[in-house]
Parts: structure tokens; sequence; C-alpha cells
């Protein structure tokens, strides 16, 4: 059930204009005084409130603070991010939104999280994820679709944040196959998913989204400088935590409705454009062989294609790129 302070918000964010004690009042099914009660304790959110007699309320400004509240207001999407649980602190934003779908909340439940202790990345690594510092947050979704079609969504959620990063700044990013996002040829953000499949249906998909926003150069750990970055160290400029939430909300609810509507193909044109080193040759090493080739895109099983100098097509599924040159050559 929805809190009545979220309700408000909402309700809030839907009127550019003023909205009358007794409108709130009537939406709410609250008393005036309750309406009023609840104004005040958006004040000490942080929020400033503007209270006009014969007009009613009206939120002038959002507190620069990340809160379930701050990111709610503002936010204009339909599905994604009505459920929201944020925290200051926790193990990890995967675990809690894993609890969340065993216990049966719904398509779109975002966790956000200020800091994790025990960030997880891909492949059983750790991910640093400092307070205040970056987008720590994991997305459920129940989409209708086979296990074998899943890495479709991880593939969707790179290019969500490959298209967020270039509509707000100058930056220019790249897909590193699957979905690590690189500027300048180095690591800013990551992406793990995990699923959940019973009789080969998904039952939910739980995406872990993990941005370095605001970390200073020096900031980001000594072992993996050379390869990881932050957005603030790329861009010079500080980014803010809360818009680039709901700014990454709204691209992915409606890239995902576009998914829905039109299938893959919609996603792979737009991860290719991004991909990294797409068209360009690397050196690809296998059990057998090492070779050069020419990278192609993607498939929808979420395989890289990959060209030899004959022409001949082979697909990828696992991490045996040397990418080559510039700062990032990591698996
Ligand atoms: C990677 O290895 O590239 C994936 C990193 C994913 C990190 C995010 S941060 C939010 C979510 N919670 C986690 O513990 N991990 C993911």
């Amino acid at each position: 059930m929805e809190s009545t302070r979220n309700r408000l918000i909402k309700l809030l964010n839907q009127e550019d204009n003023y909205i009358s004690g007794q409108q709130l009042s009537d939406h709410l099914n609250i008393s005036r005084t309750a309406v009023w009660k609840h104004m005040k304790e958006l004040e000490k959110d942080g929020y400033e409130v503007e209270a006009v007699q014969r007009k009613g309320y009206r939120i002038i400004a959002s507190p620069d603070k990340t809160s379930e509240n701050t990111i709610h207001w503002g936010l204009s999407t339909s599905w994604i991010g009505h459920q929201l649980h944020h925290y200051e602190e926790v193990d990890s934003t995967q675990d809690i939104v894993h609890q969340l779908a065993k216990q049966g909340k719904p398509h779109g439940t975002v966790v956000v999280a200020d800091e994790q202790i025990k960030g997880k990345g891909r492949m059983s690594r750790p991910w640093h994820s400092p307070k205040g510092k970056g987008i720590w947050m994991s997305i459920l979704l129940r989409p209708e679709l086979s296990p074998v079609q899943a890495p479709q969504i991880t593939l969707l959620a790179a290019t969500v944040l490959a298209k967020v990063i270039t509509s707000q700044s100058q930056l220019i990013p790249f897909i590193k196959w699957p979905n690590d996002i690189l500027i300048n040829h180095k690591k800013v953000s990551g992406i793990l998913t995990e699923m959940q499949a019973e009789h080969d249906q998904i039952q939910y998909v739980a995406i872990g989204i993990g941005i370095n926003l605001n970390q200073s150069a020096e900031e980001i750990p000594v072992d993996i400088r050379h390869k990881a970055s932050s957005l603030r160290a790329e861009s010079k400029e500080e980014w803010n935590i809360t818009s680039t939430i709901q700014e990454i909300l709204k691209q992915f609810e409606s890239t995902y409705d576009q998914y829905a509507a039109e299938g893959f193909n919609y996603v792979k044109e737009i991860w290719e454009t991004y991909g990294y080193k797409i068209g360009e040759k690397v050196t690809i090493s296998t059990m057998r062989r090492t070779w050069e080739a020419t990278l192609v895109g993607i498939e929808p099983d979420g395989a890289l294609i990959a060209r030899d100098s004959e022409g001949k097509r082979e697909k990828l599924y696992s991490a045996e790129i040397q990418w080559g040159e510039g700062g990032y050559d990591a698996k």
C-alpha cells in the first residue's frame, strides 16, 4: 500500500499550479489538518512548500538529498519506480530486490541505496559502492520472456545508461560487450543481471545498476584507476544523483515499452551504435586459437558476433577478447 506521503507528493507533482487543501484532503481521504501536518513533514524533509490563502499548496523546491520522496518528486513514469525503496546503507540492493520479488512486489519496483557494504559485481567480484558517490540501484522486472531471452534485458539496460549519459553531458559513452559503460576507454558503470526462472518462463529479473558518479579521480581505488573512472572525473562536473536516477527510470521505461512493442531489433540497433569497437579489429583468444577479428554486432541471445579475415562469422559467449589499446583491457 502506497504511503499517504507518496500519494501527496504525486498529487502535488501533477499540478503545475496550486492545489487546494480541500482537493488534497478529498483525494487522500484525510482531514485538512492532516494535510497541513503532512506539509510540515515535507518541509522537515527539506521541501519548500508555498501555501497561499484561497489558492492552496505548491512545492517550489525539493531537497538536495536522495530519498523516496525526492525521487518521486518529478518522476514522470507510468510503471517504473512507483514502488520505490530507498536505504542509506545496505549490503547489496540486489539482495533487497530478491527479497521484495519473493514477497510478490510488482514489475517496476526499484531499490536505491546511498551506500553498499557488500556491493556485487559480475563474476562474483566486489563492487565498490561508497556513500553518496554513485547510483547503486536495482530494478525488479517481471518480463514475459523465456530465460534464453534474459540477456536482451541486460543489453537494453546498457543502452539506457548510454542514452542518459549522452543526453545529460558532452561525454561519449561506449558499451563494451556485454554491458560495461566506458568513457575514454575506462569503465564508469556496470550492470549485474540475476534471474529466477521456472518451467521455461522468467519469474523475475533483478537488474543491478552501478554508476560511478561523483568520485574524484583520486577516489577511484588505485588498483583499478587505470581502467575505471567516474562521470565526474571524466566530465569535470558534479552530477545530481536524484535527477540522474529519475532520468534513468524515465528512459528505462520508454525503452522497455518500445522493446516490448517492437522486439529485440529495436535494442540491437541502439546497442550497436554505442558498441565499443564495433566495426573494429580486436584479438580473440580461445582454447584452440588466437585470431584477429572484426566485431560486427550482437545476436538475440546476447552473443557478440565477430568476423574473421575470410569473412566467416562466429558467435562469442565468453570474455576471451583482448580489447587492445586504451586503459580498458580487462575481461
Ligand atoms: C559489474 O560487475 O560490472 C556489475 C556491477 C553491478 C553493480 C550494481 S550496484 C547496484 C546493484 N547491487 C549490487 O550489489 N550490484 C549491482
